[in-house]
Order: structure tokens, then sequence, then C-alpha cells
């Protein structure tokens, strides 16, 4: 479960700051974060934050945050499949509010430009380093083929190989074509299938693939179009990669997204409801 998890307090802090608006219902009149577009049937790990919670509701109710336990099980999980730790900073309190357009807005599309992700991190108080750094959590988990098929059938930019995009490596693509055949939106293939656990294992591998033009999302593939983010992912797929360490950092600077000013907080006995 690293991968959902991990991706779980991603979607939470980039929406309303880490406050566990990702994993409130909809409820009638009110679509919520985690039926928006960008999320619904494809985020996972719902079930197991509700695990943690009731255990710590047994023992110490009304005290830890639905938002920390977010923060807490996205670094033990990265910890448990083999990561380095990172200091997470604890007292999140939980927002009253989900709304799906907000999480359309505020969540980086997979066919994002550079430019466009570099904006979309800044808004949340993350810098052009954190964004490539923080891309390596591709290193683990899958994704559907509905999110990037266009590279491979429906490219039509400059270069473009009988709709394939060309910034591609041409041997993967076939690869990619075989698992992602055309109108199969719900197939899924791993982000970074090196190691020895495909989509599982805690490594540089992401930035070799990367750099390999092996980028599964465009917006992998878009981090070698600027010349700070090339020069970033060659840093990172390097033998002697700093990438450990460079991801708990920006981890860390993420968790740390606060909620907008003076929204209503509070520790939900529920994660699923507000109070
Ligand atoms: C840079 C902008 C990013 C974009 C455009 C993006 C986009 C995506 C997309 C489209 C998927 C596949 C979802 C699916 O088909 O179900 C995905 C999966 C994933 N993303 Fe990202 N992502 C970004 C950044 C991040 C960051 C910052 C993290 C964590 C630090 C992250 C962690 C993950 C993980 C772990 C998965 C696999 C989830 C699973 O297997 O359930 N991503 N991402």
């Amino acid at each position: 479960m690293a991968a959902a998890l991990l991706r779980l307090h991603f979607h939470d802090c980039f929406v309303r700051g880490c406050d566990a608006s990702v994993l409130l219902d909809s409820t009638p009149g009110n679509q919520a974060e985690k039926d928006s577009l960008a999320n619904a049937n494809s985020l996972r790990g719902f079930a197991q934050i509700d695990q943690v919670k009731a255990k710590l509701e047994e023992v110490c109710p009304g005290v830890v945050s639905c938002a920390d336990i977010l923060a807490l099980t996205a670094r033990d999980a990265i910890v448990k499949i083999g990561g380095q730790s990172w200091v997470v900073y604890l007292g999140r309190k939980d927002g009253v509010v989900s709304v799906a357009s907000e999480s359309m807005a505020s969540l980086p599309s997979p066919f994002a430009t550079y430019t466009q992700l570099v904006q979309g991190f800044a808004a949340v108080g993350l810098n052009e380093k954190d964004m490539v750094v923080l891309s390596g959590g591709h290193t683990i988990g899958t994704t559907k083929c509905g999110a990037f098929s266009q590279r491979l059938y429906g490219f039509s930019g400059p270069g473009a190989i009988n709709g394939t995009d060309p910034t591609l490596d041409p041997e993967y693509a076939k690869v990619l074509k075989q698992q992602c055949p055309q109108n199969a939106p719900l197939n899924t293939v791993f982000l970074d299938p090196s190691g020895s656990f495909p989509g599982q294992t805690y490594d540089k591998g992401y930035f070799d693939a990367v750099k390999a033009n092996k980028g599964v999302l465009a917006s992998d593939a878009a981090l070698l179009t600027s010349s700070f983010g090339a020069s970033l992912v060659a840093v990172e797929a390097s033998a002697i990669s700093p990438f450990m360490t460079d991801f708990g950092v920006s981890m860390q600077k993420m968790g740390m997204a606060a909620a907008p000013k003076g929204a209503v907080l509070q520790v939900r006995k529920n994660c699923h409801f507000v109070n």
C-alpha cells in the first residue's frame, strides 16, 4: 500500500493544505475531493487510514488528527519499503471543507508542461527542486493507461511518429502499447518497473527511467524540457544519488502546507465526516 498512502498525503496537502480534506466523504449537494475526476477510482488506501484512526481513537480519543495520520503513514510506508526516514512535525488539524472542483484546480495534471508543474507546486510553497524531487514518488505505484495513452496513439505535436510522442523511447513505447492497447484506458502499468519488486522498489529508478526517455506520464517526460530539470534528473539518477535525502527534505516541506487562514479546524472522530 506504500504508493497509495504516499499519494493520499500528496493529494491532501495540495488542496487546502494538509488538513485531511481528501478523506471527507461527499454529502448531498457537495461532491468531495475524493470523488473528483482526479481522484475517483484512483486514490487508494482509505480503509487502511480508517484502521489506524480506529486504533488511535481507542487509546487516545480526539487527539491525533486524520491529517497527521496521513503524514505519518506516508513516511512510515516509505520507510517500510526501504526508503530513508524524515521527521514529521505533528499538530495538523482536520478541515471541514472538501470540494471536488478545488482538487481539479490544485492537483497537477499528467499532461502538464514543466512551467505548469512549477506553478502548481509554487502554489503550495514548494520550489522547482521540490517539484522534480517529489516527482520521484513515481518510483512506486501504477498509473492507468488513460493518463498517458495520448502519448502512444494521439500525439500530434512536433515530430510525432504515427501518433506517438517522439520524446518517448521508441522501444519503450512498444512495450507500453502492449500493456495499453487502444481503448483500454483502465489498464494499469508501473510508473517505474525497475527493481526487484516492480512498482514497489523505492530507489532512484524513476530518475534513471526519466533520463532514458522512459518517463511514462507527459509530466514525467516534461522534467527534461528545462535545463534545471534535466540536470537535476541527472544528479538524482547518478551513482551517488542524493534522492533518499532530498525526498525526505521535500516531503517534510510538503507536509507543512497550511490550511487556509481562518479555516475551521478540528480533530475529526471519523476521517470520513466532520464532527
Ligand atoms: C508532478 C506532478 C504529478 C503528476 C502530474 C502526477 C500524476 C499522477 C497520475 C496521473 C498517477 C496515476 C493515477 C492513476 O491512474 O490511478 C499518479 C500516481 C502516483 N503518484 Fe503522482 N503525480 C505527480 C506528483 C506526485 C508526487 C509529488 C507524489 C508523491 C510525493 C506522487 C506519488 C504518486 C504515487 C505513489 C502514485 C501511484 C499511486 C498508486 O499506485 O495507487 N505523485 N500520479
